[in-house]
């Protein structure tokens, strides 16, 4: 998604006036008149949605309740799916962790210390601090695989371990990695790269909402959940808990960042189509659900 679209797409849904639209975009008259009829589609769909997005909080966490869940995909026998998606690209190994030496803080530190922090020093961080901080949050330490069941151990909990959070990372500062997007690969712990484009920051940085700190982060980790992983077991209950694992991660991300002289905000707030389309995710069986901004104190 360009910047744009995206521009349009939030100031429209936001109840700005086609004035204010080119005005806050750049946009001229007749290019927002292009970009309206190019999105007269999905503007039309979310407009039809928009009744039902009212009070779908409360909805949500009634119909999740037992009382109304049918048998899940697993229960019916249904094939069991993969606990990590497949990608390829170039990969990059990370130094292995159990030989990393990190000036040490106690748990009370980081627990004391840990603040939202979105500015960072222009140092960036090494291989071996970023190879912990994947290690802390997403490593999987097991993995076992057979016909009935698929699973993965971390250092986070999961509902029933179904580990369905997976891991991307925006890097602009590591010593040793070329800036773009990769992929964190849990269980060979080495990341792939994805994109390598000038724009792919740029484009993460406007899924953001613009906030100032993903811009200037040395790292930002974006965080995808794949449902069926949870569903197949939960069925829609599930969806419930692809929030609370994210969460799990996104501590742990904090408190590994404390020890590396680093902080961290987590970011909640993003433009779930932008996010998505620079990660190339359909937005149904794979969408970014967290991102967090990361760099040196
Ligand atoms: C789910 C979630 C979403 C958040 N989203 C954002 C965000 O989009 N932008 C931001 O600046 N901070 C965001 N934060 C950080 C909170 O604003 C921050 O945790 C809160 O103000 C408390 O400050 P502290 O973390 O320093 O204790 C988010 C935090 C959480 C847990």
């Amino acid at each position: 998604m360009d910047a744009k679209t995206f521009d349009y797409l939030y100031y429209k849904t936001h109840g700005y006036s086609n004035e204010q639209i080119c005005q806050e975009s750049g946009m001229s008259h007749e290019e927002l008149e292009l970009m309206e009829r190019a999105m007269r589609p999905l503007m039309a769909e979310i407009e039809a949605e928009r009744p039902k997005a009212k009070d779908i909080g409360p909805d949500f966490v009634k119909l999740t309740r037992y009382v109304y869940a049918d048998k899940s995909d697993q229960e019916l026998g249904l094939a069991r799916p993969d606990a990590i998606k497949a990608r390829s690209g170039e990969l990059f190994a990370l130094p292995a962790v159990g030989k990393l030496d990190f000036h040490k803080i106690s748990l009370q530190q980081a627990f004391e210390q840990r603040r939202s922090l979105r500015k960072y020093s222009e140092q960036g961080l090494s291989l071996e601090e970023l190879s912990f901080l994947l290690w802390a949050a997403s490593w999987a330490r097991d993995f076992r695989s057979n016909e009935r069941m698929e699973v993965t151990f971390r250092n986070v909990p999961s509902a029933g371990s179904r580990h369905p959070i997976e891991c991307f990372v925006d890097i602009h500062r590591v010593s040793g990695l070329k800036s773009g997007l990769y992929y964190y690969h849990p269980i060979k712990h080495c990341l792939i790269l994805l994109d390598e484009s000038p724009e792919i920051q740029q484009k993460i940085f406007e899924g953001c909402l613009r906030q100032e700190m993903v811009a200037k982060a040395a790292v930002n980790f974006i965080y995808t959940a794949v449902p069926y992983r949870t569903s197949w077991r939960y069925g829609q209950r599930g969806y419930r808990y692809l929030y609370l694992d994210a969460g799990h991660i996104g501590q742990n991300l904090h408190l590994a960042a404390e020890a590396i002289d680093a902080g961290c905000c987590m970011i909640g707030a993003y433009l779930d189509e932008g996010l998505n389309a620079a990660l190339a995710l359909d937005g149904v069986e794979e969408f970014v659900i967290y991102v967090a901004a990361l760099g040196k104190k």
